[in-house]
């Protein structure tokens, strides 16, 4: 069934045979799912007439059975008919329907930066993710180092809890956190990995450890949301000081459980539905763009720390995303936000939470999004990339002084133990990840993908239906003037080879680390050309 090669990395149906799998001279060095070649006539791709987009999840990938993409004949397969039937019949997927129920493609196995899809009719078809599986995956698939970590682990144990016990991959992992945790320098703030300890005294090395120095491990990015307001909020009940409520920006999001909602865009997001039933918090405008004038900036200040004013006898703590504000609309703010954001935190006497759950490992071209905005907080959540995307593991990192004044209160000790905290074997792969981080200290492959991104997404700017067009790290962003025909974007990329997830104004895409320079111009490329084709 396979159909020649791509130079230009066009993929299309190909067969499971390994021996057709013929590996690029690519950088880097990994070797994935190769160009397979420009697949079958592919039938016009119709408006699938998708409700209006509103939040990430919210595009449908029904688009699969609707458009039929890549169909290089007749592959009548009753086994995937059969799998694809029982799913539409009794699985939920994210914010789905039970009464019309997406048409998801199935992945077959995943490797590289490549996921290998089954066609609603039979064929395979592989296509580079843009997506890192939500922004997980850095390292892609099938990663060696990763499954041997995986593999290693296993023979031992893979799970036990973790009240009463304890194990090394859960303490090796902490100490790397801690080790690679935001710190203030002479330089600024900076990540363990940008402290140089050869040319340093043990003193001097000391004197710029992270504040950040206790690991509490929880299963999801949301739940550790959730750990950090019960942190902030357990700190409050200890001293009596009746503070309940948080501050954050609009344009947030932070999760699907009840606080993290309680603290994501109100209107924004799918969480008004909650309104009158989540607790009520405060929200400081959306902060203007990155690069909007000085003015606006002081404006946004001048009505957030009046706002602020009112409310600081009562806030516990403040929480945002740092410097890109992710599911909430992919918008990047300026260091400023963040300074003045912890300003007021300080000044009151309220804590300032981080959710780097997005950000964090280098997504923004950082390690962490702290180092640019050159603020240190006192709680961290970090999650999606932590295990490279291999399970669901999160971490809250606080301050000691955090940690003792949660300690010193009636509950002495933070009330929160999920079943599932500090898996082993999550704590092993996210051990690995970490190692393969680190291999990179300056990040060179985000800066690399920043480039190949800023350069292939640019022709976008061009295309009357687009807004704008930003990059940022491994970040890329199509923005339109109207609501994205998503489920059109998604097939038409499909058909070229590439998975993409479009929602709401929003083409934009997270690839792995790993991408290689050609793979990129692909990926952007089809992109590109996707949101000229649907949206004109
Ligand atoms: C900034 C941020 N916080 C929290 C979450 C929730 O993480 P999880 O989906 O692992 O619960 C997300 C997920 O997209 C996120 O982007």
């Amino acid at each position: 069934m396979r159909q020649g090669l791509s130079e230009g990395g066009q993929v299309g149906a190909v067969d499971d045979h390994p021996a057709s799998l013929v590996a690029l001279g690519v950088d880097p060095p990994r070797v994935d799912h190769p160009p397979q070649g420009v697949i079958g006539q592919a039938e016009q791709l119709g408006s699938l007439g998708y409700p209006q987009l509103r939040h990430k999840q919210d595009v449908s990938t029904a688009s699969a059975t609707t458009v039929r993409v890549g169909h290089t004949g007749a592959v009548n397969d009753p086994r995937l008919e059969e799998l694809l039937g029982y799913d539409r019949a009794h699985l939920w997927h994210p914010y789905s329907s039970a009464l019309t129920p997406q048409h998801p493609y199935l992945v077959e196995s995943a490797s590289g930066v490549r996921l290998r899809l089954r066609l609603p009719d039979g064929p395979r078809h592989d296509c580079i993710d843009a997506m890192s599986s939500w922004w997980c995956a850095i390292h892609g698939y099938a990663v060696p180092e990763l499954d041997a970590a995986a593999r290693a682990q296993l023979d031992r144990m893979s799970h036990v809890m973790f009240g009463g016990l304890t194990h090394e991959p859960a303490i090796a992992l902490a100490r790397r956190l801690i080790d690679l945790a935001p710190r203030h320098t002479e330089a600024g703030v900076v990540s363990g990995l940008g402290v140089d300890a050869a040319d340093a005294t043990d003193a001097a090395v000391a004197a710029c450890e992270s504040p950040l120095q206790h690991v509490f491990f929880a299963d999801s990015g949301s739940v550790s949301v959730e750990v950090a307001m019960k942190m902030a909020l357990q700190v409050q009940v200890a001293e009596g000081t009746g503070k309940r409520r948080f501050f954050t920006i609009r344009g947030g999001y932070h999760g699907d459980t009840f606080s993290p909602m309680s603290v994501t865009d109100p209107d924004g997001g799918m969480h008004s539905l909650w309104r009158g039933i989540l607790p009520e918090h405060v929200f400081a405008p959306h902060p203007p763009p990155h690069d909007a004038a000085e003015s606006e900036l002081l404006a946004w200040e001048a009505d957030t720390r009046a706002l602020y004013a009112g409310h600081a006898h009562e806030i516990a703590a403040v929480i945002l995303e740092p410097i890109l504000q992710g599911a909430g609309g992919m918008t990047f703010h300026a260091p400023r936000v963040v300074q003045v954001l912890a300003e007021l935190a300080c000044e009151s006497g309220a804590l300032v939470i981080f959710d780097e759950i997005a950000t964090g490992f280098g997504r923004t071209g950082t390690m962490w999004a702290a180092e640019a905005a050159s603020v240190v907080p006192d709680i961290m959540c970090v999650g999606k990339a932590l295990t490279g995307g291999y399970l669901t593991l999160a971490a809250v990192l606080c301050t000691t002084d955090v940690a003792e004044r949660v300690s010193g209160g009636a509950a002495a000790g933070l009330m929160h133990g999920p079943t599932f905290m500090a898996n082993p074997l999550a704590c092993a792969i996210a051990g690995a990840s970490l190692d393969l981080l680190a291999r990179d200290p300056q990040l060179t492959a985000v800066a690399r993908l920043e480039r190949g991104l800023a350069a292939g997404l640019a022709p976008a700017r061009d295309l009357a239906a687009v807004r704008d067009v930003r990059v940022r790290g491994g970040v890329g962003v199509i923005q339109l003037r109207e609501p994205v025909r998503g489920g059109d974007i998604a097939a038409y990329a499909v058909q070229r080879g590439v998975w993409v997830r479009p929602f709401r104004d929003l083409v934009y895409t997270m690839p792995p680390y790993v991408t290689s320079s050609a793979d990129l111009a692909t990926l952007t490329g089809v992109l590109v050309e996707a949101v000229a084709a649907v949206h004109g």
